[in-house]
């Protein structure tokens, strides 16, 4: 499968590219900006510039020919401004610029409570907002989509093991079992056209996948 990540750089993103590149994947890893290029380095990925704020025909063309897009950017900073221009604006950039590049799916890495921003944690609240347009976004786009929301994220060791439902209590989970589930995705069809929340728990990704509500 050919599969362009965008965030590659980021600390979610390069897990992702890692786990793609070990399944024997062609990856083309997404970019903000060349200058962290060096993050990639020894890896099988081939970089690409990828700025959602920037000319979306460049997104174009980095995504043509991809099977999947893989969405893990988050902003910089946590300012409504920024995360609006990043993870809203860019967000929906990056979904309508899959659409053009005919890309048939999207998998996007979104928060727990995006879906119900209102019951979020209030020091996160801008960018659960900016989440819920973006997913909806995606939710009514041409591309079959998987809206991933996980709980806190922590840099932990993966465990490998987690639990998802359409709903969950809030939790916490590993950068690395996130990557593992925004992979993990692209073998289980059950997660096409879903949306579901994820945080640590007991069973494999596969199967925690493979039972989702
Ligand atoms: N923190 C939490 O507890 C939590 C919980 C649930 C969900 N999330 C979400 O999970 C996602 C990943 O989080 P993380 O902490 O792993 O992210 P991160 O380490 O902050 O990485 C963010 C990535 O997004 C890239 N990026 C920023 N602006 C961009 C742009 N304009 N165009 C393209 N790429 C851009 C960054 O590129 P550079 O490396 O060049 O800056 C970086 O690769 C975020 O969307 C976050 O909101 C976080």
């Amino acid at each position: 499968m050919q599969v362009t990540v965008l965030g590659a750089t980021g600390r979610t993103g390069i897990h992702v590219v890692r786990m793609l590149a070990a399944r024997g994947h062609t990856v083309r890893a997404g970019l903000r900006s060349r200058k962290r290029a060096e993050v990639l380095q020894g890896l099988d990925v081939r970089p690409v510039v990828a700025d959602v704020t920037a000319d979306p025909d460049d997104l174009v063309e980095a995504f043509k020919n991809s099977d999947v897009v893989v969405n893990t950017i988050g902003a910089p900073d946590p300012e409504p401004e920024s995360v609006n221009l990043v993870d809203r604006d860019g967000g929906i950039t990056a979904i309508r610029a899959a659409e053009k590049a005919g890309v048939p799916r999207f998998v996007q890495l979104s928060a727990q409570f995006a879906d119900s921003p209102d019951q979020g944690d209030r020091l996160v609240r801008s960018i659960l907002f900016a989440k819920q347009v973006s997913d909806s976004v995606l939710r009514k786009s041409a591309l079959t989509w998987t809206i991933v929301r996980p709980g806190t994220l922590t840099d932990e060791p993966g465990t490998g093991r987690v639990k998802a439902a359409r709903h969950l209590e809030p939790g916490r989970i590993a950068r690395a079992d996130v990557a593992a589930v925004l992979v993990g995705v692209l073998a289980e069809p059950l997660t096409e056209n879903r949306g579901f929340d994820v945080v640590s728990g007991d069973f494999p990704v596969a199967p925690a996948l493979a039972v989702l509500d």
